[in-house]
């Protein structure tokens, strides 16, 4: 077990994101329920959160949220067991139009998964990522104003690419590091932001002393991009940093993973155990099978690549009509943006296509679950089932793949999983496919559908070993080594 308290004796520890752990949410009966938005990031920083004890800096998106949280917007979390404190910051709509809707998810994000037809810049939003940006630095710098001894600045993802370098404007002497949990673009595809903006967004990433990226592909493509477009910057390729205004800003690359142990423990309770049976029951009696996936609905996932590979087993292999079943759990995600509404439209709908077109009065070819579903809920899912589809087009990193294989405790599963993950250069023992070809993706399920039961056992049993020994708190560990080394180094002054 990684001794994550080592590296922070005498140390507060702050972590921004967007996304916050916990929302408070205003129930239908007047009463407040708290609620855990559905994402990688949470997933994985929860558990991390509660063994460091410290703040966690987000925005309130929750519409209860300011009832809860006291003049700061600090609240303590998780509800009842008071781990750690959420600090929340308040966005008006216009904030999060700009910022969150707009410069993060219709610029950033699909420009970081190079899906560039859904990309769209305006300056407005550009203008209001800025001020928001400055707004949690503000929080964050006011936090780390109130503690007495050393603190560090952990910002994540690409909502804050700009915060770093405002923090150290105004405390130089933080130790600041940000984690990017999305892939990071080739410098061609980052020049389709406006000239000026590209540069400025680089220039901000540099503010950090250190850059955390899932694969190594990524830093790389950071590396090179700050090398083509900030001139003033010295990049060492083979050593991974950049010195930057007497500085040197180091990059890596820190695969994030998940707490194993808990969704292995929700998987084998007695609760997720009935869950399973009666699962099976239903749909993987006798040489039936059960397949699943689970997704927030978004344009990444490659989900309606999915459905049409479904679709065409079932077209094409009428035996498997009423032997092979799939529970499609997919919860509604941005859907303020257009993008993201007419896709869950398109996915509901083709879902139903292709129920009518197979479907008997016994039998239902997709199960759709189309919403947030608790974790131990889904612990009991993954562990029933023969097979589970992660398909996304990009993915940073993909934890439904890791969550699916730490619960498959009967190593019965198959995991058939999309080439364009970062979890596709960590698992070795996934069946890999291309989303984009339908052909090689159909051959895959029937390949998955037909694997020995000793095949499926011997290739699980090595997913779980490897997972087991990289969980999140390894990653933690990492970072916080690699953030605590660079920290002693940068004891000493740069010189040119
Ligand atoms: P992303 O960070 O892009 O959402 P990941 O696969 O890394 O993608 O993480 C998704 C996380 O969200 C996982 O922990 C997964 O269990 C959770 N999640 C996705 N869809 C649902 C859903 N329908 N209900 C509950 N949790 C979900
Ligand atoms: O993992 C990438 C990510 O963008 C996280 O930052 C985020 O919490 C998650 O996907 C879900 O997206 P959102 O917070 O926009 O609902």
């Amino acid at each position: 077990m990684v001794d994550i308290a080592q590296y922070l004796i005498d140390c507060k520890f702050i972590l921004v994101s967007n996304r916050e752990p916990y929302e408070h949410m205003h129930g239908s009966h007047g009463d407040i329920e708290v609620k855990q938005p559905a994402g990688g990031l949470v997933t994985a920083l929860d558990p991390t959160m509660r063994r460091t004890h410290g703040t966690w800096v987000a925005w309130g998106s929750g519409t209860a949220d300011h009832e809860v949280s006291d003049e700061l917007g600090r609240v303590s979390v998780p509800p009842g067991e008071d781990c750690y404190t959420l600090r929340r910051v308040w966005l008006d709509e216009s904030d999060v139009n700009g910022y969150y809707h707009g410069f993060a998810n219709r610029a950033l994000w699909p420009l970081c998964h190079m899906l560039i037809q859904h990309f769209e810049f305006r300056t407005e939003y550009w203008e209001r990522y800025r001020t928001v940006n400055l707004r949690f630095a503000h929080a964050v710098a006011d936090e780390a104003e109130r503690c007495t001894g050393r603190a560090m600045a952990w910002i994540q993802d690409y909502h804050f690419a700009l915060a770093s370098e405002y923090l150290r404007a105004m405390r130089p002497s933080l130790f600041v590091h940000q984690f990017w949990h999305i892939p990071f673009p080739p410098a061609d595809i980052l020049r389709l932001l406006p000239i000026g903006t590209y540069e400025a967004l680089l220039r901000g990433m540099l503010g950090n002393d250190l850059i955390e990226f899932q694969i190594d592909r990524y830093a790389v493509n950071f590396l090179d991009c700050v090398d083509k477009y900030v001139s003033e910057a010295r990049v060492d390729h083979a050593r991974q940093t950049i010195t930057f205004r007497n500085r040197v800003v180091s990059v890596g690359a820190f695969p994030i993973s998940i707490d194993a142990e808990n969704f292995a423990s929700m998987a084998s309770s007695k609760e997720s155990t009935a869950r399973v049976a009666t699962l099976r029951d239903r749909y993987a009696r006798g040489d039936r099978q059960l397949g699943v996936c689970v997704d927030r609905i978004d344009y990444t996932k490659g989900i309606p690549e999915r459905i049409r590979a479904l679709d065409t087993i079932w077209e094409e292999s009428p035996e498997l009509r009423e032997r092979f079943t799939f529970i499609f759990v997919c919860t509604p995600s941005r859907t303020d943006l257009p993008a993201y509404n007419s896709l869950e439209r398109d996915v509901i709908q083709s879902i139903m296509a292709t129920n009518t077109r197979f479907g008997t009065p016994d039998w239902t070819p997709i199960v759709l679950i189309n919403e947030n579903v608790d974790s131990d809920l889904l612990a009991g899912v993954y562990r029933a089932a023969d097979i589970c589809i992660v398909s996304s087009l990009q993915d940073g990193m993909n934890l439904v793949a890791k969550e699916f294989v730490a619960c498959q405790v009967d190593e019965r599963g198959v995991l058939i999983l999309s080439r364009f993950t970062g979890s596709a250069e960590e698992i070795d023992g996934a069946m890999l496919i291309n989303p984009f070809n339908v052909d090689g993706f159909v051959a895959a399920i029937h390949a998955a559908l037909e694997m020995s039961p000793e095949e499926r056992k011997r290739r699980m049993h090595r997913m779980r070993r490897q997972l087991n020994n990289s969980t999140i708190f390894d990653w933690l560990g990492a970072i916080l080594g690699r953030a605590t080394e660079i920290m002693g180094m940068h004891a000493q002054p740069v010189t040119a």
